[in-house]
């Protein structure tokens, strides 16, 4: 789409839905960013090597994931988030608490990359559209992951 005409359509749309869902995306990152950091540092028993490191991996993936975020927010002219979704991040040392946890947090966060993908086809924004797509795909490989650990 001709970027002037993107342009007129942000400034048209104002503080519109799609900014409001970002934000919604990206405060949950800025959550499992908290989350995974937390337990990266606190699980504990045989599992603690392999899990920590996972967990810790999927700290760096959120940061990624939020940057990406972020920066359509301000490509849009919207104004970013800087606090994390409210819901209670649950203290445990126990990490089978902790994948059923991470296991809710990747579905929440499917859930709205996909919600958010077709107002980005609206925009008609190709290269946005790209950037959040391979973060749902990112969301979903982490549902399936976590569902075969819960197993
Ligand atoms: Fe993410
Ligand atoms: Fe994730």
């Amino acid at each position: 789409m001709n970027p002037i005409y993107l342009r007129l359509l942000v400034d048209i749309m104002g503080d519109q839905p799609v900014i409001t869902a970002l934000n919604k995306a990206l405060a949950w990152e800025l959550r499992a960013i908290a989350m995974y950091a937390h337990y990266s540092a606190y699980v504990s028993g045989i599992h603690r090597p392999h899990l920590s490191a996972y967990f810790s991996n999927e700290v760096n993936e959120s940061i990624t994931h939020a940057s990406t975020v972020r920066s359509a927010i301000v490509k849009l002219d919207g104004e970013a988030i800087t606090e994390r979704a409210p819901e209670e991040i649950i203290h445990t040392h126990d990490y089978s608490i902790m994948l059923e946890e991470a296991y809710k947090t990747e579905k929440i966060a499917s859930g709205t990359y996909q919600s958010i993908l077709p107002m980005i086809e609206e925009l008609g924004d190709d290269e946005l559209y790209d950037s959040l797509e391979v973060i749902y795909f990112d969301e979903m490989r982490s549902v399936e992951e976590l569902r075969m650990m819960l197993k």
